[in-house]
């Protein structure tokens, strides 16, 4: 019988996360799911609508409200409206970061996740997949780069989307935010005891996501029975 495979990739901001999960998941026909999307999402939702980041109660219903879609092509869709460029801005990195760390926030979240999860293999990408929203993936990465080299990452990307940044903000931004993902009481950017460590710096895309692939394959009869 073909079996279904989670494959959880956790690690710190700009770590490379997103790109290698969805190359990945392309490769093995597998569903992509970038939850940093979804916690963006609530943070832009609740931006436009005046909800103040003190207002735990009110965050944490629209994280419930929220009708969030993760769709094949790679787009993010809020209530009906694509978000995908809006949820990018750099100053949503911050908010995004700041209603994670509400516990309501995340409980409603993490159930949106493991639905999505559930039906169909995926490759999920996150803070707290391995260790919250699927413990028993059967594949765990976690994947780090030096900070440097993440914030140098971070600004080239940027720059990609005509988003012109400064190297030290950036570092700077990014050591704020993994210091708040890493100390929040719930549910902390943490490695899960069965998690492969994979430090990217000094690789290229292709060079890790060989490495990934190897790892899977490794982990699940070769690929072969998996249920896609
Ligand atoms: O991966 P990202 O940079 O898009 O995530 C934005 C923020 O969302 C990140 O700073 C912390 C939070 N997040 C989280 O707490 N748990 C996840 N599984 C994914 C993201």
């Amino acid at each position: 019988m073909a079996k279904r495979i989670t494959v959880a990739i956790d690690g710190p901001a700009g770590a490379g996360k997103s790109t290698l999960a969805r190359r990945l998941a392309a490769r093995l026909g597998f569903l992509y799911i970038d939850t940093g999307a979804m916690y963006r999402a609530v943070a832009l939702w609740a931006g436009r609508a005046g909800v103040s980041w003190d207002d735990r109660s009110g965050l944490e219903q629209l994280a419930l409200q929220a009708d969030i879609e993760l769709t094949p092509e790679g787009l993010v869709v809020l209530n009906g409206e694509d978000v995908s460029a809006a949820i990018r801005q750099p100053e949503m990195s911050h908010a995004a970061s700041v209603v994670s760390a509400i516990p309501g926030v995340r409980r409603a979240l993490v159930i949106k996740q493991q639905r999505m999860g559930e039906a169909n293999s995926c490759v999920m990408e996150g803070r707290d997949i391995g260790t919250v929203v699927f413990p028993e993936a059967e594949v765990k990465i976690y994947l780090d780069a030096s900070p440097e080299e993440r914030a140098r990452r971070r600004v080239k990307e940027l720059e990609t989307r005509g988003i012109a940044a400064r190297l030290d903000e950036v570092f700077e931004e990014m050591k704020q935010r993994d210091e708040r993902d890493s100390t929040r009481p719930d549910s902390p950017l943490r490695q899960a005891p069965d998690a492969i460590y994979i430090d990217s710096s000094g690789l290229d895309e292709n060079q890790v996501e060989e490495a990934l692939l190897r790892i899977v394959r490794e982990r699940t009869s070769n690929g072969k029975e998996v249920q896609r």
